[in-house]
C-alpha cells in the first residue's frame, strides 16, 4: 500500500517505517523534525535496505501538505505528527491545540481534497484520566485531566464526525499505553531532545551516567510495592501492530478505537530492577513526592485488539530494557551520536 505517514521520523514513527518497508509497503515521511533527526530515516533505511519518501513539512502548513500528498497520492494516512508532552501542554495549551487539534483538522481537509479517505490516528490511554474500574477497555469512561489528552480526545471526536459524513472514510484510533524500548539493531530508539518527560529515557540516562539519580514520583500508592504501575508496551510490538492494522483495515469498524497495550502492570520499582539486570548499572534513586495528575496504576484488557486482529504484544519488559540499553549505549547522545 501507498502509506503517508506524518510524524514518522519520531520514535514510533520511525519504528513503525521499518516494519511496513518490511512488508514492501511504499512510505512517504511528513515531518517537521521539531522533535526527531532525519539520521533516524537513514538508520531505517540501513535496517530495512529500502528506500523511503521524505517531505519536511508542518502539517499546519497547507500548501506543502497538498502537495506532498498530491504527488504521492497515498491509500491511507498513519497519523503520527504532535507534540506529546503532559507538562508543556500545561503551560502552553494553545501550542498544543494548534499542533494537534488545528495540524490534524488541516490534514483531514488534505486528505478530503486529494480524495484519500483512511486514517490511522495516535491516540493515547491518557484519553481515560481518571482511574475507572481497571483494566481499560475501549468502553471505559474518558476524562482526560490535561490539555495533552484533552487534544488527543478532540481529535478523536473530529474523526468520529469526519466518518459520519461520507460511507468511503475510516478512521482507526490506536490509544497506545506506554510505549518503550528499541529496535533490537540497536539503530534507532527514543531520541528526547532536552530533559526527557518519560520514565524509561529516564532510566537510561541515569544507568548511562548522564543524570545522577532517577526520582520515583510516590512510594504509598496502593499497589504491589507502593509505586506506580503501567502497561509497557514494546515499541516494535507497536510498529507490527500498526502494520496489522493498515493491513486488515477492512475487519475493522468504520471508526474503530482500539487499546494497544500488553494486559500486564508493572511498577517502577520492577522496571528499575529489570533495568539493572539488562543493562549490568546500579540506578541511584530517590523517592519524591506523588507526581500531580498521575494515576496509581493503569493497564489495558487487550481483548478486543487481540479478537478483531489477532494483536498480541509479547514482548517483555526484559527485552524492553535490554533493547532500550542497546541504544542507549550505542548511541549516547541519541541521533547526534553519528
Ligand atoms: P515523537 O515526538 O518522537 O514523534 C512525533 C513526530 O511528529 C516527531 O518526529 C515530530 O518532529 C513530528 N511533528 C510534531 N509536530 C509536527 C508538525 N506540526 N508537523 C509535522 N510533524 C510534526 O513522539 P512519539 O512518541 O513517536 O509519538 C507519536 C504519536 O503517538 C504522537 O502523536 C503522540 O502524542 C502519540 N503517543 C505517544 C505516546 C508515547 O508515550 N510515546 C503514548 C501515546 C500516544
Ligand atoms: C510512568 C511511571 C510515574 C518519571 C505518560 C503520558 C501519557 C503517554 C505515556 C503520550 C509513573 C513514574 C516517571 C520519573 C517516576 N504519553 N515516574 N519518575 O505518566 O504513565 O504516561 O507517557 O501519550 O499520555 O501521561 O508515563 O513514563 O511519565 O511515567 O517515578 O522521573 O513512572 O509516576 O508511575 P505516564 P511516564
Amino acid at each position: 500500500m501507498k502509506i503517508f505517514i506524518t510524524g514518522g521520523a519520531g520514535y514510533i514513527g520511525s519504528h513503525t517505517c521499518v516494519e511496513l518497508l518490511k512488508r514492501q509497503h511504499d512510505v512517504l515521511v511528513f515531518d517537521n523534525l521539531v522533535n526527531s533527526s532525519i539520521k533516524s530515516l537513514d538508520r531505517i533505511k540501513v535496517i530495512t535496505n529500502r528506500e523511503l519518501g521524505f517531505i519536511k513539512g508542518d502539517i499546519r502548513d497547507t500548501k506543502t501538505l497538498k502537495d506532498a500528498m498530491k504527488k504521492f497520492k497515498p491509500e491511507i494516512v498513519i497519523h503520527f505528527a504532535g507534540l506529546k508532552s503532559v507538562s508543556q501542554s500545561v503551560s502552553d495549551p494553545l501550542q498544543y491545540y494548534d499542533t494537534n487539534v488545528y495540524g490534524s483538522i488541516n490534514l483531514f481537509n488534505t486528505m478530503n481534497e486529494v480524495g484519500c479517505n483512511k486514517i490511522v490516528f495516535s491516540s493515547s490511554a491518557t484519553v481515560y484520566g481518571r482511574e475507572d474500574n481497571l483494566p481499560y477497555n475501549e468502553s471505559s469512561s474518558v476524562h482526560p485531566t490535561n490539555p495533552y489528552g484533552r487534544s488527543k480526545l478532540i481529535v478523536e471526536n473530529i474523526l468520529r464526525d469526519w466518518v459520519n459524513s461520507n460511507e468511503h472514510k475510516q478512521a482507526i484510533c490506536l490509544r497506545y499505553f506506554n510505549p518503550v524500548g528499541a529496535h533490537e539493531s540497536g539503530l534507532i530508539g527514543e531520541n528526547p531532545l532536552g530533559i526527557p518527560n518519560n520514565i524509561m529515557p529516564l532510566i537510561s540516562q541515569v544507568a548511562a551516567g548522564i543524570r545522577p539519580k532517577l526520582s520515583i514520583f510516590g512510594s504509598d500508592y496502593k499497589t504491589r510495592d507502593g509505586t506506580g504501575e503501567r502497561d509497557y508496551v514494546h515499541v516494535v510490538d507497536l510498529a507490527l501492530g500498526h502494520a496489522t492494522v493498515v493491513e486488515k483495515i477492512n475487519k475493522l469498524d468504520v471508526l474503530q478505537v482500539l487499546n494497544l497495550g500488553t494486559g500486564k502492570g508493572t511498577t517502577v520499582k520492577e522496571l528499575i530492577e529489570t533495568f539493572e539486570k539488562a543493562s549490568g548499572k546500579k540506578i541511584p534513586i530517590e523517592f519524591s513526592k506523588r507526581r500531580p495528575g498521575d494515576v496509581a496504576q493503569s493497564w489495558t484488557d487487550p481483548r478486543l485488539a487481540k479478537n478483531l486482529l489477532n494483536l498480541e504484544f509479547n514482548r517483555s519488559v526484559e527485552d524492553m530494557c535490554l533493547d532500550t540499553w542497546r541504544w542507549q549505549s550505542n548511541n549516547p547522545d541519541g541521533y547526534l551520536s553519528g
